[in-house]
């Protein structure tokens, strides 16, 4: 990797002529990547982003998108320069209001140097002026923009900002934002939080979105388009902005019948896990072609095809219960996706039960049975999937299954109170596995180091403990939870 550094000599220079004090030779450039092993350059060192300010055009019929970012950061060392995760092609950069010099390197990087050296501690201003076509830039050979015939769609995981603002891209340095977009007059513009503003002139109409609690790079969300816009109010408060495209063909009532369930099903996750964390919800069906959904921040993405089989009530409670186990609580690491996935998961699995469709311990039995010692399937950890096998149905499954696991040795009393006094415990951070296991340890009072590296850490099927297997044998028919992770694998972009 090819990376900027002031020489040593041209600091003493700098230091002669600005009078910086003699401990400027440690000033240092920020780290490439914020120190993700499973990502060793997403994210940045040196800095820490309070805020996120965007403000841009976007052109549906060139897919040309150009603005302005500016960044609200604290330095966290005696910083030389910093890397900014970015794909677009940058016309300027100033930092506390001075012009920057900047340069490439790497897959992503946009490596800022600033005039002067940067104290560690001290808040910086940073503003990239940008413009660029995002389906035209890849990183890694991939490109996770999804155009669409009236617009385009960001929205993936892990990568999903590099194409469309600079960022500290890691959900371990998370933000508020305020996302204004203009686009043609008569298309609109979807992103996370609340609806600030609308206004027209010139042909374009301005979008101002903002989402006023900290939010990960991956959860921020852009959609442009021709939508149909829904608002309301769920029982429990909870203010609702859904939308769908206006060209949902066939999925249309299927994606309606779901997705405008929102508010009643935000209602009840709150039950299991505590008051909603923010200040609106909802979700929006673009016209993609991908398969998947994802639990972006108070706006959750939806894929039309999820809804071809008829309504999709599970998926929308999966994502939904994300706005908990994911986005108000955030890993620390990505190997710590289980917190993710296999919570939103076992969110499925009590839907099911109040459903009728089978109880959480049947669809575990039903899960535990499905696979054989020797399906691959229980060779994935979900306490450690490796970046390959982060979204494999293990995760999600062996990780539905690791949370029934906890729940039957902690009994239910100790095991509802973790599921409600988690995210209270960590609002609006990051925490790891460990942090988990230790906080279910101080709520039940039990040691749990033997369950945890059997559900999420060993590479093979755990033993049934007797009481199940009784249950396994003796289960007429459990009911099937619904396969839309399947869909969602023949899908995936990479
Ligand atoms: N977190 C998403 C979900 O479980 C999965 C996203 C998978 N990413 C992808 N590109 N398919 O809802
Ligand atoms: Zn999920």
């Amino acid at each position: 990797m090819h990376r900027r550094i002031i020489t040593p000599g041209a600091l003493a220079a700098a230091s002669l002529m600005l009078a910086i004090p003699a401990s400027a030779a440690s000033y240092s450039p920020g780290a490439p990547g914020i120190g993700d092993p499973y990502y060793p350059d997403y994210g940045n060192g040196g800095y820490d982003v309070s805020h996120y300010d965007l403000r841009l055009q976007y052109q549906p019929a060139t897919d040309e998108l150009a603005g302005t970012a500016t960044i609200l950061a604290k330095t966290t060392q005696d910083l030389s320069s910093f890397d900014l995760d970015f794909l677009l092609d940058v016309s300027e950069v100033r930092v506390n209001g001075a012009k920057a010099s900047f340069a490439t390197s790497g897959q992503h990087e946009l490596v800022v140097t600033p005039k002067t050296p940067l104290a560690k501690d001290t808040p910086i201003t940073v503003v990239v002026r940008y413009s660029g076509v995002p389906s035209t830039k890849t990183a890694y050979g991939f490109n996770t923009w999804h155009r669409t015939p009236d617009g385009a769609v960001a929205a993936d995981e892990p990568e999903a900002a590099w194409w469309w603002f600079p960022s500290n891209d890691h959900p371990l340095d998370k933000a508020t934002y305020d996302v204004s977009v203009a686009v043609p007059d008569g298309t609109q513009v979807l992103s996370n939080g609340t609806l600030q503003s609308t206004s027209s002139k010139l042909g374009w109409t301005r979008y101002s979105w903002r989402e006023n609690k900290p939010q990960a790079t991956y959860l921020a969300t852009l959609a442009v388009g021709k939508f149909d816009i829904t608002t309301g109010t769920s029982e429990g408060g909870v203010p609702i902005v859904n939308a769908y495209s206006k060209d949902l063909g066939d999925n249309d009532g299927a994606a309606r019948a779901s997705v405008e369930r929102t508010g009643e099903l935000v209602d009840w996750l709150s039950g299991y896990f505590g008051p909603y964390p923010f200040s609106s919800a909802g979700g929006y069906v673009p016209n993609t072609t991908t398969g998947y959904a994802l639990e972006t921040q108070t706006r959750v993405y939806y894929s039309p095809k999820q809804f071809a089989k008829g309504a999709n009530t599970s998926l929308v409670v999966h994502e939904l219960a994300h706005q908990w186990y994911g986005d108000d609580v955030s890993l620390k690491g990505w190997k710590d996706i289980w917190l993710n996935e296999g919570f939103a998961s076992y969110a499925q699995w009590l839907w099911s039960e109040h459903e009728g469709e089978g109880t959480t311990q049947q669809l575990a039995d039903y899960v535990y049975a499905s696979h054989p010692a020797d399906d691959a399937f229980w060779k994935v950890k979900p306490g450690d999937p490796g970046p390959d096998n982060q979204f494999d149905a293990a995760v999600y499954d062996r990780g539905a299954l690791a949370v029934q696991a906890l729940r039957n040795e902690v009994g239910d009393d100790a095991f509802f109170a973790i599921l409600k006094g988690w995210p209270k415990e960590h609002a609006y951070g990051n925490a790891s596995i460990a942090d988990f296991q230790a906080y279910a340890e101080q709520v039940s009072g039990k040691s749990l180091s033997a369950l945890f590296d059997t559900w999420l850490y060993q590479p093979v099927k755990p033993a049934a403990p007797a009481a199940r297997a009784a249950s396994i044998a003796g289960a007429a028919a459990p009911v099937q939870p619904k396969s839309w992770k399947k869909i969602a694998a023949t899908n995936d972009v990479h």
